[in-house]
């Protein structure tokens, strides 16, 4: 494993959450003559499957309830859209009309969401509709009174939406609000300071810009200028 190699793997093992690393399995390499010692080679356990899959991540996730937000949900709303998706579009978490119906942005903030992109695609001369993208969020229940996910949740949630991002391998991937900032680019931030700049998450490009239902919100019109202006880019960086 080269030194690049096993940063990856370490920065995969910390976005997990996990904070030691137990050195189960030594391989020596037969020792090179003195005075030029190799130092050993370490072949860490992998916890992601090498030929992941969103089926695949699906089914680990299964009838979660690895934290208080299974309790009162009706269903987990894993993601839709292209599964090869070039772009790929990661909100907070489901609400009411998500969580009925299992499927991220079906509501209001889902049909402005649709808009934006349909929209700002056409306008642009863009040939894709919304099934060619492919969208989810940070926590796949819907949090009660559709409150912010704590840090807890998103943590244990985040490991699936990572997977669902290596498995999608996009172009690039853009962030709608700061819950979805704060799971991916670690960041304590908020929207207004990252929106409009290139990020970068496990090198593919991010752009982060405002959650479609803080553009609903009468007096946050002058938002959706920048909301348009942050999807414009993305949609010429990954269609061009
Ligand atoms: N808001 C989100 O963040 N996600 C959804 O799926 C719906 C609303």
């Amino acid at each position: 494993m080269t030194k690049d190699e096993l940063r990856q793997r370490l920065e995969f093992y910390q976005d997990l959450g996990v904070k030691t690393i137990y050195r189960r399995s030594v391989t020596t390499v037969p020792a090179p003559p003195i005075p030029n010692p190799q130092p050993p080679v370490l072949s860490l356990p992998t916890l992601e499957p090498t030929q992941d899959s969103l089926l695949t991540i699906l089914a680990d996730i299964g009838d979660c309830k690895r934290c208080r937000l299974h309790e009162a949900r009706h269903k987990i709303v894993f993601g839709s859209g292209n599964q090869e998706a070039r772009l790929v579009f990661v909100g907070e978490g489901p609400g009411a009309d998500e969580d009925q119906q299992g499927l991220p942005f079906v509501g209001r903030a889902g049909q402005l969401l649709t808009q934006m992109i349909e929209g700002t695609a056409s306008k642009e001369g863009i040939p894709i509709k919304r099934p060619d993208v492919y969208i989810c969020n940070v926590v796949k229940c819907r949090p009660p009174e559709n409150r912010t996910p704590q840090p807890d949740e998103m943590e244990i949630c985040g490991q699936f939406l990572y997977r669902q991002l290596q498995a999608i391998k996009p172009k690039a991937i853009c962030l709608l609000g700061s819950t979805a900032a704060k799971a991916v680019l670690n960041t304590k931030d908020g929207v207004t300071r990252l929106r409009g700049k290139w990020h970068n998450w496990r090198d593919i490009q991010v752009m982060v810009t405002y959650h479609p239902s803080y553009l609903l919100r009468p007096y946050n019109q002058s938002a959706k200028k920048e909301a348009w202006e942050d999807l414009k880019k993305v949609l010429h960086y990954v269609y061009d």
